[in-house]
């Protein structure tokens, strides 16, 4: 059996990657060897099998005895250990969550749903770095696939709707804490039928400004609010979330000399940890709808079209319904009046799933088969 290291399985991503492998008894198939850089020689975790004692993520010569490495621990590790480890001669797999490595080019960006003659490409021509994609990139990927297969797009504009999750744990706390917080505020005025809205949204407006608000992790309001940029600012006028769209997009799906157009707006809203989007396609040809869903649904067994009617809308494409499951659905397509090579669609994708977790533990897999 290959040995697996584990490396940040502790954190936000990497719990959910070890609840995907113990619900798809992925342990089974490895021997895994769980690191960490607080705790060498402290118990692993409980997996239903004996596992060694944790071991020190910071040491090469622990790490170079794995067949592979899973690692969540954030770009700042990969920065630090990555370099040394392959310096060192390891000639294992190293599987990546953090976007460090991801636009190297002897780096693979993993979404194999999508890009899985890319990723056998890569094994052929033993490439050892597998990355995942940014959240937002692998959920439009996931949605319309189907339209990307069969040549279809000319260009996407993606006006994107993320959750707090995005930002980390500290920020999904800080965001509940700013909902409760704002109701505190109002909450007498809230239970008095007769109080005037506009005295309870003059209050709300007022606190969400003032500097009782709490505000550490978010740089500004987050909950009553939110933020149109993400990431850093670059040159171009971009955050660096808007530049990934089309970079990584095209990197997964291998046409990076032939780059298709991915261009919009990256929003930060208060949803927990589903990204939603709205995309603007402009299809290279005139297509009917009903052939769009049909190429859309096949292309996955996640992906769900979800039709254009407003109560089914409602129930089935939202971070509500959505939240926790691998189910990516897409809906509100319609031609635009722009004309019939238009077409509009929204899309919602658990951002801790397939947007972090989920593509790393199928590498691991691929590399099983
Ligand atoms: N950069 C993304 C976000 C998360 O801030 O929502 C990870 O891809």
């Amino acid at each position: 059996m290959k040995k697996v290291g584990l490396v940040g399985w502790r954190g936000m991503v990497g719990s959910v990657l070890m609840g995907r492998m113990r619900e798809e008894k992925d342990f089974d198939l490895i021997d895994p060897v769980f690191f960490t850089t607080s705790n060498p020689g402290g118990k692993g975790p409980d997996i239903g099998k004996d596992v060694p004692p944790l071991k020190d993520a910071n040491s090469i010569d622990e790490l170079k005895a794995m067949d592979v490495i899973i690692t969540c621990q954030g770009g700042d590790y990969t920065k630090e250990v990555y370099p040394k480890l392959m310096a060192s001669g390891w000639q294992g797999y190293w599987i990546d969550a953090a976007s460090t490595l991801r636009m190297k080019d002897d780096a693979i960006i993993i979404l194999d749903p999508v890009n899985k003659n890319v990723i056998q490409d890569g094994l052929k021509k033993g490439i050892r770095t597998y990355v995942g994609g940014n959240c937002t990139v692998s959920l439009m990927l996931m949605a319309i696939g189907g339209l990307f297969d069969k040549g279809l797009v000319e260009w996407i504009a993606p006006q994107t709707y993320q959750a707090a999750s995005g930002a980390g744990a500290r920020n999904m706390r800080e965001l509940i804490q700013q909902m409760g917080a704002i109701n505190g505020e109002v909450k007498d005025l809230l239970d008095d039928p007769a109080s005037a809205i506009l005295e309870i949204d003059k209050k709300v407006a007022d606190f969400i400004r003032s500097d009782r608000y709490p505000l550490d992790a978010w740089p500004v309001p987050l909950a009553g609010s939110l933020i149109p940029w993400i990431d850093v600012q670059l040159e171009s006028g971009q955050s660096k979330e808007e530049w990934k769209a089309q970079v990584e997009c095209n990197k997964i799906l291998g046409r990076a000399d032939r780059p298709i157009p991915i261009d919009g707006l990256c929003v930060r809203i208060g949803a927990m940890r589903c990204h939603s989007q709205a995309l603007t396609i402009k299809l290279t040809k005139d297509v009917p709808l009903d052939e769009i869903h049909g190429i859309i649904a096949a292309h996955n067994q996640w992906v769900k079209v979800v039709p254009n009617d407003r109560q089914i809308t409602m129930e089935q494409l939202t971070p509500a319904a959505v939240t926790g499951t691998l189910t990516v659905p897409v809906g509100r397509m319609r031609k635009l009046n722009m004309g019939p090579q238009y077409l509009s669609a929204f899309t919602v994708g658990d951002q801790l799933l397939w947007g972090a977790a989920e593509p790393l533990r199928r590498m691991l897999r691929i590399l099983l088969e």
